[in-house]
């Protein structure tokens, strides 16, 4: 039978012990970011604060530990660093956030991250970082988040980027990037958004793309995207957001994009897209913006498109589109915008756009318009721009168009009309 002294004696070596092992694996998390810290160039003293004697750095700026003491987040957003960055960091086992947004590090993404196995969130965007995309940063197993947007990285996406299989969020706009999309990227089951724009990414977009079934938001704008549109994208049914402008798509709008039903704003403008505005884009129950604006659609503006309930802006202009204005475009109550101008749009205004009472901004220039300016239009309390000109209307201009709004733009020239505007 143990004395009571080793009774008391037991415990409180077995409490010192564990008290010496987390000083340890706290001296050895300091000396990491230590190391981490020596890379980078603090020139406003942000992290001045790091170090200092026997100090646990679960205390420092920036850094999140777990309830055990170990350092799991590192985020040092918006602090003015410069320098470099340094894989050193990965010596932290529990790591599962690296976050150095909005800095001004440059130099290359180290592929020495590769070993921060834990990382969930690693987070570099705002930065000037060069050179590639480390292919390396594909083996973190357990990373959701990649963040590597507005910095000045030049390379292919990697191969091995179906490999990032818990991978909800890839944001990367805005570098360099170069190449195709990985066909990989099929296997990234939980990705509900990628946001790639403002690359010079080329060649089509993938088929494989749209085995990401989550996919929530897909932005691809200004890039070098070439070829048709995959009609497979019909499978997107949690689909939000779809920004696809400023490319060089062509060939149909596919009239599949009716099945994502979730569709808020779809953005195909500036592409080389043929054909008509499909009607089946008129069964988007919570469609916002519909912007197809600059490309070369030749058919005609679907009637069925006044069944869209919530839609604000609509937006078709400078194309080659031709016949009449539906008049069922005046049944929509959100409407804000309607662009319809630079296309061979023929007949006259109907009156029922009289009734869209959400309206602001109105624009059927440069058409081939006949008819009168509809009376109805007196009555668009919200209207603050009408440009009508260069088509051929006449009549006289409808004595209180204004009186009930405050216009800022009004353009009426162009045409044969008379009678006086409302100051
Ligand atoms: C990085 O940190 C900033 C500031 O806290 C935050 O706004 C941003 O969302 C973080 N990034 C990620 C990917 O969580
Ligand atoms: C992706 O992971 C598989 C399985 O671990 C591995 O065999 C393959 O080499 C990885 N691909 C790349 C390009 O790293
Ligand atoms: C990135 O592309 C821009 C525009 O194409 C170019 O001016 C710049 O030099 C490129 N930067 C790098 C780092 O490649
Ligand atoms: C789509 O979203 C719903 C609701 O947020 C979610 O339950 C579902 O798993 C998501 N994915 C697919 C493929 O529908
Ligand atoms: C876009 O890709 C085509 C070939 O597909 C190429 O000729 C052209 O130079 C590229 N444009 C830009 C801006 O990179
Ligand atoms: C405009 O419409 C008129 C009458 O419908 C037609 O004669 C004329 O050719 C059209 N002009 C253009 C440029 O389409
Ligand atoms: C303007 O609105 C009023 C009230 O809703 C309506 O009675 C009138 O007919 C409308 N005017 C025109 C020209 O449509």
């Amino acid at each position: 039978m143990a004395s009571p002294v080793a009774r008391f004696l037991l415990p409180a070596a077995v409490l010192f012990l564990a008290v010496l092992g987390s000083a340890e694996a706290g001296t050895e998390a300091a000396a990491a970011l230590l190391e981490f810290k020596r890379a980078m160039l603090d020139v406003d003293g942000r992290l001045s604060g790091w170090g200092g004697a026997g100090a646990d750095p679960c205390g420092w700026a920036g850094i999140a530990c777990s309830a055990a003491g170990e350092v799991t987040g590192v985020t040092l957003h918006g602090l003015n660093l410069h320098g470099g960055l340094s894989g050193a960091v990965c010596a932290l086992p529990r790591l599962a956030v690296l976050n150095v947004s909005k800095n001004a590090l440059a130099g290359a993404v180290p592929p020495g991250l590769a070993a921060c196995a834990a990382l969930e969130v690693l987070d570099l965007s705002t930065n000037a970082l060069h050179g590639a995309v480390p292919p390396e940063l594909c083996t973190l197993r357990a990373l959701r988040r990649l963040f590597l947007s507005e910095n000045l990285l030049a390379s292919e996406i990697p191969a091995a980027i179906g490999n990032l299989t818990a991978l909800e969020e890839l944001e990367i706009y805005s570098n360099n990037l170069t190449g195709k999309i990985p066909t990989s990227i099929r296997a990234l089951r939980r990705l509900r958004v990628i946001r790639a724009g403002f690359n010079d990414i080329s060649g089509p977009i993938p088929v494989e793309l749209t085995e990401c079934a989550n996919l929530e938001a897909l932005g691809l704008m200004q890039n070098n995207f070439t070829g048709e549109l995959p009609r497979e994208l019909a499978r997107l049914k949690n689909l939000t957001t779809l920004f696809l402008s400023k490319n060089a798509l062509s060939g149909e709008v596919p009239p599949e994009l009716g099945s994502c039903t979730n569709l808020q704003k779809l953005a195909l403008n500036d592409n080389a897209f043929t054909g008509g505005v499909p009607r089946e884009l008129a069964a988007l129950p919570s469609l916002l913006k519909l912007y197809i604006y600059k490309n070369q659609l030749d058919g005609t503006i679907p009637p069925e498109l006044g069944n869209l309930q919530s839609v604000q802006d609509i937006d078709l202009s400078e194309n080659k589109l031709a016949g009449i204005i539906p008049g069922e475009l005046g049944r929509i109550p959100t409407l804000r915008l309607l662009y319809l101008f630079e296309n061979r749009l023929q007949g006259s205004i109907p009156p029922e756009l009289g009734q869209l009472s959400s309206i602001r901004k109105i624009d059927l220039s440069i058409n081939n318009l006949t008819g009168t300016i509809p009376m109805a239009f007196q009555n668009l309390s919200s209207l603050v721009n009408l440009l009508l000109s260069d088509n051929h209307l006449h009549g006289i201009i409808p004595p209180f168009l204004g009186a009930n709004s405050k216009f800022s733009v009004l353009d009426l020239s162009d045409n044969q009309l008379t009678g006086n505007i409302v100051p």
